[in-house]
């Protein structure tokens, strides 16, 4: 018979740890029911939604579309991960004097994936709205409201924060 458990190790915002879990099990069930972070929010669990992403080894990711022993060995970070003990993070303190939230359910994922979009775009990388004739690029990428906007489109807000939460982002990268 096959077996239905695996040992997983994973570290999260820091810390490490060994766990046995379903094989089945997604990141977001692990992180939220075996090690206590709710945090990431299970919106849609259908990869649509954006309320799950975390950053795995430094990329957002949808947490509810991972395998949980696929990610073996991975560095996690959460939104509970993000802050410097008492010290928000420059987004999460932009959220905060932007109003970017109301209901709150999809900040988590909005914050981790803001963080991925300022990384990405240091590397360079480019974004559906990017203007192509100047690519290949070699620089970072400038972050513009349309390319916030595009490269935040995964992350859904049915309070309709999105002129805030791009303001935000502006008030951390300029
Ligand atoms: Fe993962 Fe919606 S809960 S994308
Ligand atoms: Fe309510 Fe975004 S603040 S869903």
């Amino acid at each position: 018979m096959q077996p239905t458990h695996s040992p997983l190790t994973l570290r999260v915002n820091g810390s490490s740890h060994t766990l046995t879990v379903d094989n089945r099990a997604t990141l977001l069930d692990v992180l939220r029911e075996h090690l206590g972070l709710t945090g990431a929010k299970k919106g849609c669990d259908h990869g649509q939604c954006g309320a799950c992403t975390v950053l795995v080894d430094g990329r957002r990711a949808n947490s509810c579309l991972l395998l949980a022993v696929a990610q073996d060995g991975s560095a996690v970070t959460t939104v509970e991960g993000l802050a410097d003990g008492d010290a928000l993070h420059p987004l999460q303190r932009a959220f905060i004097e932007r109003d970017a939230f109301q209901c709150g359910y999809c900040t988590p994922g909005q914050l981790c994936s803001a963080v991925g979009v300022i990384a990405e775009a240091a590397d360079g990388h480019p974004s559906h709205v990017t203007d192509p004739a100047a690519l290949p690029r070699t620089g970072p990428a400038e972050l513009t409201a349309p390319e916030i906007r595009e490269r935040l489109s995964g992350n859904i807000c049915r309070c309709g924060a999105y002129p805030h939460i791009v303001e935000a982002v502006e008030d951390v990268i300029r």
